[in-house]
Formats: C-alpha cells, sequence, structure tokens
C-alpha cells in the first residue's frame, strides 16, 4: 500500500530536513568562509540547549515573477520562534543569507510580525539577529509592505517588551529602520555594516570614496554615529553580549528586572576616600567609582566608545538591576554635549520603560559652550536629557561627587525634578559655575580697581569657594539629604534602593508626552 502512515512521518522528516539546510550546502559554505556563523548556528548559540521551538518552518514564499516560482526554500529566509535564555522566555528571528541573501518577502515579514505580535501578547523579548539584503527585490511593493508591518509593530512594542537587534552581516537601506526602533543594537566588526545608501550612491551623490566598513561598520558606528550600542569582536562575542544584557532586564513593562543573590558583606569602600584630586581641576575615572560601588564585575557599559564624557551602563547593587549615568570628569572634564545629553537620555528612557532604578553620579562643569553645540542644538538636545530625567518615575539616586554646577545641576536628577534621595561628597561643589568665573563677574569692578588685580582675583575666588563651591548650602535647604563620605557610598546606595523598592508614582494623565527630539 503507498502512502502509509510511515510514508507520511518519512515526508515530514524529510520537510525538516531539507529545511534545516536553508539555501544548501554550498551557501552554507560560503557564509562560513565568509567568517560567519548560519542563522540556525547563531539561534544555537543564544539559547539554552535544547529550548528553541520554530515557528514557520515550511512557510514559502509567494512570487511568480523573475523566475522565482521555480526557486523555493522551506522557511523563507529567516528562521522564527521561541525558546529560554537562562531559562527566561524569548522570541527571536535568524535571518538566512543562505536564502536569496537573507532578503525579505511578503511571508518572510509575516513570520516576523507573528512572532512579534506573540511576544507582545506574553510579554517577552523580542531578539533580531539579522542578516540580509534587504526588499526582495523580486517582490516589490510587497516586501516594503512587510518592513512596514514590522516597523509598525517594532514601534508598538517599544516600551512593552524589550527588543534587541543584533546585525550580523549587511543591514541596508530602509532595512536599518527596524532595529534603529528596537532598544539595543550589537554589531559585529569586519563582517557587519548598516548604512541607509551604500558607497556607490554615496559616490554618486556627494562624490565620496568610501568603504562599507568605513561607512558603516561597527567602529563608525559605535563610535562617530553612536547608531550601535556595542561593537563586538565576533559573532560569539554578540551573542554573549545580548545574553548579558538580557540579564538586566525584566521580560516586559509590568515585571520587575531579576534579582541575583547578594550576600551582605563589609559594604566600606576606602579607596573612594582617596579618589578625588585636591585640584579641582584634575581628572579622575568615574568608572573606578562605578567599579568600586557595584557588586563586583556586574558593569556592562552601554555606547562604550561614544560620547564618552558620559558613561552609562547596567549593573547590580546587591544583586538587584540598576541603570547608572555617570558624567566623565576624564574626558572633556564630564562636561555635557549634545551626544552625551542625547546617548544618556536615551538610556534614561529605556530604564525608566523596564522598572530599573537609576543611579547618577555628577560631576559636571555645566554645558559645553560654542558655536558649533549653538548651532546644532545644544538647547534642544540637553532638554532631551533633562525631559527624560523629569519623566522617570523608577526609583531615582544621585551622589555629586565633586562639581555641580549651572543647568547641568539641575538636569543631572537633581531632587527638583524628581530625584528620591540625592547625598554629596565632602568633595561636592555646588554653585551656579565655577569660582573663577564667578569672582571674575560679580567682583569684576572690585578686581579692575584693586592695586593688585590678580591677588584681588584670587581673594575673590577663594572667597566664593568656601562659600559655595561646597554641598552644605544645597544640604541646609535640603537639596541634598545627606553629605556622605565616599568610602560610605556602597552601603547609603544599596540602603536607599531598597527603601525605594516600592516607589509609586504616576505622571499626569495625557495621551504621551512631547520629548524635544
Ligand atoms: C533578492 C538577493 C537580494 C535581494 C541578495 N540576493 N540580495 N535576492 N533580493 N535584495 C541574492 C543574490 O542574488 C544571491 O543569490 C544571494 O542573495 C547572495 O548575494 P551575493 O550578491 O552573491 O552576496 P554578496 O556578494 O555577499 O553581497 C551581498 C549584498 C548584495 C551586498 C547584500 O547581494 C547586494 O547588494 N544585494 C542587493 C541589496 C539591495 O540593493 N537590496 C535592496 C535594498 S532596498 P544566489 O542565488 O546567487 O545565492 C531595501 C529597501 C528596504 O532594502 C525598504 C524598507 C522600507
Amino acid at each position: 500500500m503507498k502512502n502509509t502512515l510511515a510514508d507520511k512521518f518519512d515526508a515530514l522528516h524529510k520537510k525538516q530536513a531539507e529545511a534545516q539546510l536553508g539555501g544548501g550546502e554550498a551557501r552554507i559554505e560560503a557564509q562560513h568562509k565568509k567568517g560567519k556563523l548560519t542563522a540556525r548556528e547563531r539561534i544555537q548559540l543564544l539559547l539554552d540547549e535544547g529550548s528553541f521551538e520554530e515557528i514557520g518552518q515550511f512557510v514559502m514564499h509567494r512570487c511568480k515573477d523573475f523566475g522565482l516560482d521555480k526557486e523555493y526554500y522551506l522557511g523563507d529566509g529567516v528562521i522564527t520562534g521561541y525558546g529560554t535564555v537562562n531559562g527566561r522566555l524569548v522570541y527571536v528571528f535568524s535571518q538566512d543569507f543562505t536564502v536569496f541573501g537573507g532578503s525579505l518577502s511578503e511571508s518572510y515579514a509575516e513570520k516576523i510580525c507573528k512572532i512579534m505580535d506573540l511576544a507582545m501578547k506574553n510579554g517577552a523579548p523580542v531578539i533580531g539577529l539579522n542578516d540580509s539584503g534587504g526588499a526582495r527585490i523580486q517582490e516589490g511593493v510587497v516586501s516594503l509592505a512587510g518592513y512596514a508591518d514590522i516597523f509598525y509593530r517594532n514601534t508598538l512594542a517599544s516600551g512593552v517588551v524589550p527588543q534587541i537587534s543584533a546585525i550580523m552581516g549587511p543591514c541596508a537601506g530602509g532595512a536599518v529602520y527596524s532595529p534603529a526602533i528596537t532598544d539595543f543594537i550589537l554589531m559585529v566588526e569586519q563582517t557587519s555594516y548598516m548604512f541607509v545608501t551604500g558607497p556607490n550612491v554615496v559616490k554618486t551623490v556627494t562624490h565620496e570614496e568610501v568603504t562599507s566598513e568605513e561607512l558603516g561598520g561597527a567602529s563608525t558606528h559605535s563610535s562617530k554615529s553612536g547608531v550601535t550600542h556595542f561593537a563586538c569582536a565576533n559573532e560569539l562575542a554578540c551573542i554573549q553580549h545580548i545574553k548579558q544584557l538580557l540579564s538586566y532586564m525584566p521580560q516586559n513593562c509590568e515585571d520587575e528586572p531579576p534579582m541575583f543573590p547578594y550576600t551582605p558583606a563589609d559594604e566600606s569602600r576606602p579607596q573612594l576616600d582617596k579618589l578625588i584630586p585636591d585640584n579641582p581641576n584634575q581628572p579622575y575615572d568615574m568608572r573606578e567609582v562605578i567599579e568600586a560601588v557595584i557588586d563586583e564585575n556586574s558593569f556592562l557599559e552601554v555606547h562604550q566608545n561614544y560620547a564618552e564624557n558620559i558613561v552609562v551602563g547596567f549593573a547590580r547593587l546587591a544583586g538587584r538591576s540598576i541603570g547608572i549615568v555617570g558624567n566623565q570628569p576624564a574626558v572633556l572634564a564630564g562636561v555635557l554635549d549634545i551626544n552625551a545629553s542625547v546617548k544618556a537620555a536615551r538610556f534614561v528612557r529605556f530604564c525608566d520603560s523596564f522598572n530599573i532604578p537609576l543611579l547618577v553620579f555628577e560631576d559636571v562643569p555645566g554645558f559645553l559652550p560654542g558655536t558649533d553645540q549653538e548651532w546644532r542644538g545644544i538647547i534642544t538636545n540637553g532638554a532631551k536629557l533633562l525631559y527624560a530625567f523629569c519623566e522617570a518615575t523608577v526609583p531615582r539616586v544621585t551622589v555629586i561627587t565633586r562639581k555641580a554646577y549651572g543647568g547641568a545641576y539641575d538636569v543631572m536628577n537633581s531632587k527638583h525634578i524628581g530625584a528620591d534621595m540625592n547625598y554629596a561628597w565632602p568633595s561636592a561643589e555646588i554653585a551656579v559655575m565655577g569660582a573663577k568665573g564667578a569672582a571674575e563677574i560679580i567682583f569684576k569692578k572690585e578686581i579692575q580697581e584693586a592695586a593688585d588685580p590678580a591677588a584681588k582675583l584670587q581673594e575673590k575666588i577663594d572667597e566664593y569657594t568656601e562659600k559655595f563651591a561646597t554641598p552644605y548650602r544645597a544640604a541646609h535647604r535640603g537639596f541634598i539629604d545627606e553629605v556622605i563620605m565616599p568610602s560610605q557610598t556602597r552601603q547609603k546606595l544599596i540602603r536607599a534602593f531598597q527603601m525605594l523598592e516600592n516607589k509609586a508614582v504616576a505622571l499626569p494623565k495625557k495621551k504621551h508626552g512631547n520629548i524635544p527630539l
């Protein structure tokens, strides 16, 4: 008898085996030769062993044009499904470059939309592993429509479930806008690139000669544009980064970030009492403060090579996830400029969306002066950071280590804009501006008329310093809750975040705010 049950089972197994091969052995080999893994290998590395459940393995494209009615691959260029990372549910799509260069067709887009819809309904992160030649050229507008369906879902999912994009090959044209809407972008050095228009178009339009790597490689986007949050040495490192990143996040906006085990110990950090130089203009590295305060080896810096005058990243404090924003006195004296403001604002908003408390270390001489900054909109861009902090309802704590000058004092998570606890070290200088600038303005006449103007200036600087370049005026007013020894910082912060654990505040009812974009 033909077509027995055994034959039917056999047919299924054959189809499953065929789907495993994507575009076939030769193309898999070509992928490996480029130093890249296949879409399935990437999923295997990302998810807990044996946890992957594929959805839509037999989906095929529906295009009949340009010979595509004779070329079908089961799964059609993207592998989608769900599984777990460290035991926690995630949804994943992995673009398969071996099938039509990973290009996006109508049914391919539907597969991605399906898992995004499931992720939204079930409240779990979406991870996209991107490696694609863009729109399936043979399909025309239906492919563009597929992209738009994804962009729409990316936007609806924003702030509901975490979305992470890894770029592990080409990502060009309008295709870049899906990752751009997601929360974090990781790129692999040398084998990935992102650009709106490639080197050929650039040459035609602007006459610039540039390689793909220079135009949109991982190092470009991690240092020059800030498009990517992480540049990873290879695919394995990229996948490890995704797993680490997930470990700080809740599953969705109504969930809390996972707690890690913590055993109370001696929390004093005497090295911090020696960190701040006597000369207030001498730099130090804010990362040293961060590392001393947080749980050992728990810091994951975000945007490490971009706008280095501000440091942002995830860490754990007594096992609890926190987002850290710190001015970096070691770079441009920790001044706030456009890039630093936008970098920190985006990070603050991510943390607030996903219930991750915020810790700010402040040493900031103000906003960066100059025509370049003014003409490019330091006003609008600086306001993004101000707005992001004002709007954040998660527990918020600030430690002023040294300078807190001018508008930057207000912006950097001051009590006035909703921070819960503000601490200052004895080295804090909370003032409208630096003592020299202040003395030169308010004692201008007295200095000019003095027999020895330089000596008079110094006298006035000293006077201003003594009166204002301290934390005490602010502490007298209650703007600072406590002036603490640097060595006590970890202990104070652990208690403050424990105390704030059940914080509940609501913003005024509105459709949505209008952040100064
Ligand atoms: C259909 C495609 C394709 C595409 C690649 N392929 N891109 N098929 N649509 N967009 C196929 C190739 O025909 C080839 O098929 C296989 O994928 C591998 O491609 P190669 O060119 O051999 O690989 P490589 O040399 O590594 O170059 C990769 C590439 C190049 C740089 C991505 O293929 C390329 O430039 N592709 C076109 C990119 C593009 O212009 N896309 C449309 C952009 S517009 P075989 O059968 O030989 O294996 C866009 C708009 C999105 O994306 C809008 C959203 C709003």
